[in-house]
């Protein structure tokens, strides 16, 4: 069963998803063990306890520099004997300490079809970019911006009357179930990376 932290800045939607997926039966080589957030009022953290899941809210303010806040981390993910750690709307670039500290380890999800519009705002970019086309990435971490070897991608047109907020709440809609999806698959040992490329084994 392999032990898996989930890190989160925001509302936790995801989170949501990955522990109703957990309750369904569809991580079945997985447990939610701790969630982590930088930030003290995020909803996640309540979300999280309600579910009786161990939530911690840890200060960047207490860190005087990326890495000295990166290493706090990694400290509490070491010593829950973490196996796969979930970035889910953590709003902050991970270091390379964080990075190496767990090498592909570590899997984030993106609101858009990577490599087009990386960065905190991948929704308003494709918008703003008149893109007819978008969706959602979940990616292994690597030390770039959302840069690492893809696991799963799906598409999300763009309609004409679509706003941040609608298009937003669709591709949301897909998160819930892609992330669930490639969580599962790590968990079951069945991703294989080679260089960029990563194979879904069968
Ligand atoms: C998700 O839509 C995720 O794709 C995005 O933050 C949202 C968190 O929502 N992540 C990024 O933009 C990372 N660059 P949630 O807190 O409801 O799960």
């Amino acid at each position: 069963m392999k032990r898996i932290a989930v890190l989160a800045s925001g509302r936790g939607s995801n989170l949501e998803a990955i522990l109703e997926a957990e309750k369904r039966g569809d991580l079945s080589s997985g447990r939610v063990v701790l969630v982590l957030s930088d930030c003290a009022d995020a909803p996640v953290l309540e979300k999280a306890k309600k579910a009786g899941v161990k939530a911690l809210f840890i200060d960047p303010k207490n860190h005087s520099s990326r890495e000295s806040y990166d290493q706090a981390l990694v400290d509490v993910l070491k010593a829950a004997q973490v196996d796969l750690v979930v970035l889910a709307g953590f709003m902050r670039l991970v270091s390379p300490l964080f990075v190496r500290s767990f090498p592909m380890q570590i899997l984030n999800i993106h609101p858009s079809l990577l490599p087009s519009f990386p960065g905190t705002d991948g929704i308003e970019q494709a918008l703003a970019h008149g893109a007819k086309v978008t969706g959602c990435t979940v990616h292994f971490v690597d030390e770039g911006l959302d840069s690492g070897p893809i696991v799963l991608q799906e598409a999300v047109p763009v309609i004409q009357r679509d706003t941040v907020h609608t298009l937003r709440s669709r591709v949301q809609a897909v998160e819930h179930r892609l992330y669930p999806t490639a969580i599962d698959l790590f968990c079951r040992g069945m991703l294989k990376v080679e260089g960029r490329r990563c194979y879904i084994l069968d």
